[in-house]
């Protein structure tokens, strides 16, 4: 086939809430070049409530996936173990070209892991971000995916230095920016007037928002309880609502931690989707929270954020953005929480490449990979075309 007419088999792997969210602009852009790029989408089934999962698809105009593996929840290896098993039938049945992933899930590294062991090239999105704790799973991840990745797209210069320093080489690197802002920016306008603030009864009121989900918060009951103490602290100024993650829904009720909730205490209601958040996001006098994507989202929107972590890997957010870190500390959030109510708000500017446009940044790099690919002087065989653009990269 002449190379003009050779398309990139291009397979994203996806599975969780954020991830979808990434996916969004960059498979849009993907299918954009069509006579060049075949793009299909694998969900893992990481996360499978309609809330989780489809509502994304439906509100970001996402397509539906090519492939739903189904794995759904288990420990890290169960969940990792089937992700493995599953995703390396379909990409030995169907191999594309380039696997993309996505951040720092069990879904990405799975992607990553049969896609190098498949012989195929893999691209990680939000590659380099490092909060230097490895009691995270998620740092691990993040390790993993970056060490057996060939393309790396890097959202802050935080994540070029971090893979420098781990010995990547440069050529790897690309500083596209954050896909996530590209998200933010696609959906401006579907946000702004939603029911939502009706259906919670907060019509014309301040309110503060709280999301927390992570392990090192919510799987352990003195950590979950110091944070919901802290929060408790700001309930009798402001009502606090709580759209409530399923892994910290099931550790409440474990941990009988109910009684922080109710109508004058933290509100707690079902997860929410993507436009009904950022419009609560967008409109909240403080946002607290553990998410990684959370932090970025209120440097964008302006909106103070506290960050319920000792560490953040987002280190462009704190520098340059609205993010403060409180960590898991009672009195820390509470008085942070109210230092921000009494008009102690911290302003951040736009960090580079956070401009709506990193996807078409990581198209340009896609296309150009299939140019070094299927270029007429490339070496025939598959597994060799694959190592001369590893070589090319590689080589200073
Ligand atoms: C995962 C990511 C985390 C990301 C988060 C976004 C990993 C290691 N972590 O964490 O980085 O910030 O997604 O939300 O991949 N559950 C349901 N329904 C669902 C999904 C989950 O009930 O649709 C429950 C299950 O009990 C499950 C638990 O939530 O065991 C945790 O879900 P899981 O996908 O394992 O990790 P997250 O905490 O969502």
């Amino acid at each position: 086939m002449e190379y003009q007419q050779q398309r990139l088999k291009t397979t994203m792997v996806v599975g969780t809430r954020p991830d979808f969210m990434k996916a969004a602009p960059v498979f849009a852009r993907l299918k954009r070049f069509d006579d060049f790029i075949e793009p299909t989408l694998i969900h893992t089934g990481q996360h499978y409530d309609i809330n989780m999962s489809q509502l994304f698809f439906d509100e970001l105009g996402l397509r539906q996936p090519d492939i739903h593996l189904a794995t759904g929840s288990g420990s890290h290896a169960e969940q990792v173990a089937r992700m493995l098993v599953e995703l390396e039938k379909s990409l030995v049945e169907n191999p594309p070209h380039l696997v993309v992933v996505i951040g720092d899930t069990n879904s990405a590294v799975a992607g990553a892991i049969v896609a190098a062991k498949c012989k195929i090239l893999v691209a990680h999105i939000e590659s380099g971000l490092r909060s230097f704790d490895t009691s995270q799973p998620e740092e691990v991840n993040r390790l993993i995916v970056d060490k057996i990745s060939d393309f790396h797209f890097v959202t802050e210069s935080s994540g070029s230095q971090n893979l420098v320093s781990e010995g990547f080489s440069e050529k790897s690197i690309f500083f596209v920016g954050n896909v996530l802002i590209d998200t933010l920016r696609n959906l401006d306008g579907k946000f702004v007037t939603r029911e939502i603030h009706e259906k919670l009864g907060l019509q014309g009121s301040r309110y503060a928002l709280l999301t927390v989900h992570k392990p090192e918060n919510v799987d352990d009951p003195k950590t979950l309880k110091n944070i919901l103490t802290g929060i408790d602290g700001i309930v009798d100024k402001i009502p606090v609502v709580f759209p409530c993650h399923p892994r910290t829904r099931i550790n409440i009720d474990n941990f009988n931690l109910s009684s922080y909730f109710g109508e004058n205490r933290i509100r707690l209601v079902e997860p929410v989707g993507c436009l009904d958040f950022l419009n609560l996001e967008s409109e909240a006098a403080l946002v607290l929270t553990d998410s990684g994507g959370i932090q970025e989202e209120t440097t964008i929107l302006n909106v103070p954020c506290l960050t319920l972590r000792r560490s953040t890997e987002r280190q462009v957010t704190l520098r340059e953005g609205t993010n403060i870190l409180v960590g898991a500390y009672p009195e820390k959030i509470t008085a942070a929480a109210e230092n921000v109510l009494g008009g102690a708000v911290k302003t951040g500017t736009t960090p580079k490449y956070w401009d709506g446009r990193a996807s078409e940044r990581i198209v340009d790099v896609v296309l150009n990979i299939r140019k070094s690919l299927f270029q007429p002087d490339s070496i025939k065989d598959g597994t060799a075309k694959i190592k001369t653009v590893r070589e090319a990269l590689s080589t200073e």
